[in-house]
């Protein structure tokens, strides 16, 4: 082995070192960083609403829907999922969507919705994609019909 390849093996080592001991919570934090911290998500969540409000496929089912409230909590939840410093006063997931019929389809719908939002706010695709695969999860809770 010539000093470059002991160079470059030692260099490959530190960074791997540096890789796999970064704590979660950072990893996890990065997140919220990516999307712009409180005022990032808050006009997310802003322009999810928008968008939900105008999609066909599920705006009726938010006709009795007191649509602040809403907004306020989703800004609360998403800041937790991205791991920001945040408390989410709504109530379970499960509990909130369990009488509402939602299928696979209105889900997806909004999540469509979600990742319009984000593209608007200029949330780079890599994020939008690791944000929506952190939700993805909730959706055995919310999704009740086939
Ligand atoms: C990842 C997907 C979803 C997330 C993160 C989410 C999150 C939330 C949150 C945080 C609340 C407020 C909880 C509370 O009142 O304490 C809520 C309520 C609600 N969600 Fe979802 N939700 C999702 C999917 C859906 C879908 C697909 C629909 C229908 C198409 C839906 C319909 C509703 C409605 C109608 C309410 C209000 C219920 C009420 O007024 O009491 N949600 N959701």
């Amino acid at each position: 082995m010539n000093k470059y390849q002991t160079l470059a093996g030692i260099a490959l080592i530190a960074t791997s070192i540096l890789v796999t001991s970064t704590p979660v919570s950072a990893q996890e934090s990065s997140l919220y960083d990516a999307l712009g911290q409180e005022s990032g998500i808050s006009r997310i969540v802003d322009e999810t609403v928008v968008q939900i409000l105008n999609d066909a496929r599920i705006k009726t089912g938010f006709k009795e829907t007191n649509m602040k409230r809403l907004a306020q909590l989703l800004k609360e939840q998403f800041c937790v999922v991205a791991g920001g410093p945040c408390k989410y006063s709504g109530d379970d997931m499960a509990l909130v969507h369990e009488k509402l019929g939602i299928t696979s389809a209105q889900f997806n719908a909004l999540a469509e919705d979600l990742q319009t939002a984000m593209e608007k706010c200029q949330v780079p695709f890599a994020v939008q994609n690791k944000f929506i695969a952190r939700l993805a999860p909730m959706k055995r809770d919310i999704v009740t019909v086939k």
